[in-house]
């Protein structure tokens, strides 16, 4: 069981995951909880990076500090995404390893995935078949982490995770329509066409694709979860299980705004992959499900977006 008392680094504490986590956390009582900015300890910084574990001397590790983005900004900066990323979690991890940080917890993603791989995409998929080109400089880097952290488990008996989650949404997320993921872009279309006297909304494609969504509070449950167990494997991946046409989608997020207007299909953009879906079996067995449902989970998330509007705007503008 997790102490606690246990000093508790989270590395990317002000990101979606990252403030999931650390609600979570302080939710549950743990009360030596340390994190730093970005600009106040740059993680790309191996000396810095392993100064502030010396000093600090963390007994848990939770990285959730990534350069992440959407698919124009994996194509536009692939060095980026690449280098920058392999940076923070060869720092995180080495010095976690060095100081005998007794848990962490390496956050990635679905895309380390092959493209083509069976759906439902369990964890042995892994390296069993090309990436989607477009984010592999990103997936390359995230693959390297899941490695260490399994060379760390076999080499060293370390205590370490690597946790995959599906698509996230809820608070924190990226409203910016130009980089944003599909649900959140959802939400702020149909939020503006109401407010246009419900004009009609486009989006990409036919609607037919098949997507997985998981609230952000259910990866900070998950990451909680897993500091209070002993895992028996390196890699889980975290999602429902469950998928969603895009068109289903876009008629639920409609529906929970209350867009009135009609719902128009550009089948002249690309619909992406036909289904993306994560097997989650293996972190059910270890005995963890998500709870929160998709309907219950859009609509906190659109509470969230009203109570934030005018921070959703600045943040846009700033950047
Ligand atoms: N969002 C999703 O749908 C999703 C889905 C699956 C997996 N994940 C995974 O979850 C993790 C976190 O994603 P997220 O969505 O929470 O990202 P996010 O909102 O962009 O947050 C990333 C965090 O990383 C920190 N960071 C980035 N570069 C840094 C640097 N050089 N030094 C220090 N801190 C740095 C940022 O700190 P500052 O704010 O202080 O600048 C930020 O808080 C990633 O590994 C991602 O792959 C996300």
């Amino acid at each position: 069981m997790l102490d606690k008392d246990s000093k508790i680094y989270i590395a990317g504490h002000r990101g979606m995951v990252g403030s999931a986590v650390k609600r979570k956390l302080e939710q549950e009582g743990c009360n030596n909880l340390i994190y730093k900015s970005s600009s106040e300890l740059d993680l790309r910084n191996q000396q810095g990076v392993q100064e502030f574990f010396n000093q600090e001397q963390p007994e848990v590790v939770i990285d959730a500090a990534a350069r992440v983005g959407g698919i124009m900004a994996n194509k536009e900066y692939p060095w980026q995404f690449l280098y920058e990323n392999l940076e923070i979690q060869n720092n995180i991890i080495a010095a976690s390893h060095q100081q005998d940080v007794e848990k962490l917890i390496f956050l990635g993603s679905s895309c380390i995935y092959p493209k083509h791989a069976d759906q439902p995409m369990g964890e042995e998929s892994l390296l069993t078949g090309s990436l989607e080109p477009t984010n592999q400089w990103y997936a390359i880097a995230k693959i390297a982490g899941v490695k260490m952290v399994d060379a760390l488990r076999r080499q060293y008996d370390r205590d370490y995770v690597s946790l995959m989650p599906t698509n996230l949404y809820g608070p924190n997320d990226n409203f910016d329509l130009k980089t944003s993921h599909v649900l959140p872009a959802m939400i702020r279309k149909f939020h503006e066409a109401k407010g246009d006297g419900d004009s009609p909304v486009q989006l990409w494609g036919t609607g037919s694709p098949r997507r997985e969504f998981l609230h952000v509070d259910d990866v900070a449950d998950a990451v909680f979860f897993v500091l209070n167990s002993e895992m028996e494997h390196d890699l889980y991946n975290v999602g429902t299980g469950k998928d969603i046409s895009i068109k289903g989608l876009a008629l639920l997020v409609q529906r929970i705004v209350g867009h009135k207007g009609d719902i128009r299909w550009d089948h002249s953009k690309p619909n992406g992959t036909p289904r993306k879906l994560m097997n989650v079996s293996r972190m059910t067995k270890a005995g963890w499900t998500y709870n929160i449902k998709l309907e219950d989970g859009i609509k906190a998330t659109y509470e969230w977006f009203l109570e934030n509007l005018d921070e959703i705007k600045k943040v846009e503008i700033e950047s």
